[in-house]
């Protein structure tokens, strides 16, 4: 099946082209200088901690993002399944590749800068973050693998796509990389750092844009799936919360009340954007559930 005229004239398409034409290699990024940097950090500002600010950040980006990696496959099997449209399997195919290598920049910072591995770095993830950007986020994207009735899937991939789009990648990615980056930035620290941060953190824009593409498209053929981004949300927001504020200690590199303001502007961006197309779309005909396609 071909795209469609509005499939290949629309948003979900041009992110796909935009994944190809941004596209990075972690290997690229100069790590030369980050190494002799942390030493330095560490010596110089024992009393703030910021080096160990710092490591924990690393360690929650090294497991948000070998997490996502693992568990956006089933939205694009999700997608296949209900017929969504070849530009948003194309998209995701394009998104995984990219979580991979997010995946590796860490992967290749814990190891050439931190001297450490991932399982070290990854001891920094607390309970809160765990449950969200881990557990809970396997839980919800394996649905959409495993439902089998055409509402039960749409409804499993919306709540998928808001925990994962919306809630990982938004509230929780997208203020990670932008709070750590402009306090890197600020003080001229860790340039091979910042320079991962900086671009991961457009990558995650984009991936964000599509979650709320994506969200438009099962609203606009079932509005009454509307109330279930809220209440995903609404399920969330505590370990969300919690995962910010793990920052909140004597001496902050980051100030936690501006990471919570990105969170939730994020949050009600997010929402904002679902629920304005939703109203919109209400009035059109529904289009008939496509039954579930077999995979092969
Ligand atoms: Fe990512
Ligand atoms: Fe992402």
């Amino acid at each position: 099946m071909s795209l469609t005229v509005t499939q290949r004239t629309g948003k979900i398409w041009s992110l796909y082209l935009t994944s190809q034409r941004l596209a990075w290699s972690p290997a690229q990024v100069d790590l030369s200088h980050d190494a002799a940097d942390w030493t330095r950090i560490r010596r110089e500002h024992a009393r703030e901690d910021y080096a160990g600010q710092l490591h924990r950040l690393v360690g929650f980006f090294h497991a948000g993002e070998e997490s996502v990696c693992s568990h956006l496959a089933p939205l694009l099997v999700a997608a296949s399944r209900l017929g969504l449209g070849n530009d948003v399997e194309c998209f995701l195919t394009a998104q995984l590749y990219e979580e991979a290598k997010h995946f590796e920049f860490f992967e290749r910072y814990a190891h050439e800068v931190l001297g450490e591995d991932g399982f070290v770095v990854d001891r920094e993830l607390l309970a809160a973050p765990r449950a969200v950007l881990v557990d809970d986020l396997g839980t919800a994207t394996a649905r959409c693998a495993t439902e089998t009735d055409p509402a039960a899937l749409r409804l499993a991939l919306v709540e998928a796509a808001t925990h994962y789009m919306g809630i990982v990648e938004a509230m929780l990615a997208r203020t990670g990389y932008q709070g750590a980056g402009d306090a890197l930035r600020t003080r001229g620290w860790l340039p091979g750092l910042q320079e991962g941060f900086r671009l991961i953190r457009r990558d995650e824009g984009r991936h964000v844009a599509f979650g709320i593409q994506l969200i438009r498209r099962l609203l606009r053929d079932d509005p009454s799936l509307a109330p279930a981004v809220l209440a995903t949300f609404e399920r969330h927001l505590p370990n969300v919360l919690a995962t910010v504020q793990a920052f909140d200690v004597p001496h902050p590199i980051v100030e936690v009340s501006s990471l919570v303001g990105y969170a939730l502007d994020a949050y009600q961006l997010v929402l904002a954007a679902t629920r304005r197309r939703s109203r919109r779309s209400s009035t059109r005909p529904m289009r008939s559930r496509e039954s579930v396609r077999e995979q092969h």
